[in-house]
């Protein structure tokens, strides 16, 4: 009997067919979030971990009523398969969305994805050889390094400062890559309301990269979930509103409608719309046209724009009482990023406080953040902490900071006593 015929009883608990995987998914571990979900997820707990957008605020019984009505005259739609490149009214709608950040696009430039995740998956697998240069900003989306690692991409990080990507950085990582003699595949950044460093790319510093990556050849893949959700003022110029053909767009209904709809779309120049078409139909055949449909008919039926302000008040109160606990009680040596829209706060640990060592000891205290070793592929970043503040009321983000603040000063006083941790990068 071999071990994938045993009872679950008696399979052994490691892995019979460990030297049977492919190489790339060697690489693929679970993420510092995805250990934490289950632990973070207790109510006792006050998470600031987590990412996920604050879905009871939509008009539940409004989108309910929505979609059975959406059921009842177009079940026949809203059940069937699609084309791959989804359904034309959704993308349609999608086009009135971008046109708040100036993208100027016509809906047949447009794939729809699950979620913008899958389209970074989607790119890296039509973009990625083993050991290719990608470029990302330090630190980057967790989920972006996953899909690049899972198609064995060699990625380099790349400095940012208050006002997002340092433009003579990029410079600086691509004449690097060239003195290795490699290309870059592209360039991943999250201009607006970083995750996970809550910092937004100044205005004054968007043509210059542009013109730095078009000089280089560089493709630009510029992923915007949280673009819409600013605190002040109105959403900045998308970087594909300046540069149709070396930029490729990612947006998503996850964080202005509901993450669990896992809608989303790529604009991309033809040729890799193309291409971004068949891998997408080979991967799932076509998108949930169910989903699809949901959330044209959300656009199309629903006052979106204003849940849109709704979210964007709601995160700005959190944001605020993040930033207030965090200037009362943090101890010396902290420091943080404020950002004006999204979703995270970036807090730097004083020295010798380590992230990931720490965290066992703030689950005891009942709080949860990520530590930033998630989000820097060579599992540096920790001296660095992601809060997230959009799910816990103010209060709770308050008392959550409160216990963060005891905890790291518990390790402050360690680290006195005993000296800083070794490794901490
Ligand atoms: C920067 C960034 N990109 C992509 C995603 C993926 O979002 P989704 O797949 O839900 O559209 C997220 C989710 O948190 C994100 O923060």
């Amino acid at each position: 009997m071999t071990a994938g015929q045993q009872p679950a009883s008696q399979r052994q608990r490691t892995d019979p067919y460990v030297g049977q995987y492919a190489e790339r998914a060697v690489g693929m571990v679970a993420s510092e979030i995805r250990a934490l979900f289950a632990v973070a997820a207790r109510p006792e707990i006050i998470s600031l971990a987590g990412g996920s957008p604050y879905v009871s605020a939509l008009p539940l019984d409004a989108v309910g009523e929505m979609i059975g009505q959406l059921i009842a005259s177009q079940g026949d739609r809203a059940l069937q398969y699609c084309t791959a490149q989804g359904d034309a009214g959704l993308r349609e709608r999608i086009c009135d969305v971008m046109a708040l950040e100036d993208v100027r696009a016509h809906p047949d430039e447009i794939v729809v994805t699950v979620g913008s995740q899958q389209a970074l998956d989607l790119l890296a697998r039509i973009f990625v050889d083993p050991g290719d240069v990608v470029l990302v900003e330090a630190p980057s989306y967790v989920g972006a390094l996953g899909a690049f690692a899972a198609y064995q991409a060699d990625v380099v990080h790349v400095p940012m400062d208050d006002d997002g990507l340092i433009p003579e950085a990029l410079e600086e990582a691509l004449r690097r890559t060239t003195a290795r003699g490699r290309q870059a595949k592209f360039l991943y950044t999250v201009p607006n309301f970083h995750n996970p460093a809550g910092v937004t790319l100044a205005a004054a510093r968007r043509q210059p990269i542009l013109d730095i990556c078009r000089r280089a050849g560089l493709l630009v893949v510029e992923d915007n979930p949280y673009g819409l959700l600013g605190f002040d003022g109105d959403p900045m110029r998308a970087l594909r509103a300046d540069d149709d053909e070396g930029v490729v767009y990612l947006g998503t209904f996850s964080k202005t409608f509901a993450a669990g709809v896992r809608v989303g779309w790529a604009v991309a120049p033809p040729a890799i719309k193309e291409k971004l078409i068949l891998a997408a139909e080979s991967a799932v055949l076509c998108h949930s046209s169910f989903s699809q449909l949901t959330v044209r008919e959300y656009l199309t039926t629903q006052p979106w724009l204003e849940q849109i302000k709704n979210f964007r008040e709601l995160y700005r109160e959190r944001r605020d009482a993040t930033l207030t606990a965090l200037s009362r009680m943090m101890p010396p040596g902290c420091h943080w990023t404020r950002p004006g829209g999204g979703f995270y706060v970036w807090l730097g640990l004083p020295d010798g406080v380590d992230a990931k060592a720490m965290l066992p000891r703030a689950i005891s205290s009942r709080v949860a953040y990520v530590p930033g070793t998630g989000f820097y592929a060579d599992g540096s970043g920790g001296r660095y902490a992601r809060l997230c503040y959009s799910l816990p009321d103010p209060e709770r983000i308050s008392e959550g900071i409160r216990r963060l603040a005891s905890v790291i000063e518990t390790e402050i006083q360690l680290r006195d006593d005993f000296g800083p941790p070794t490794g901490i990068r």
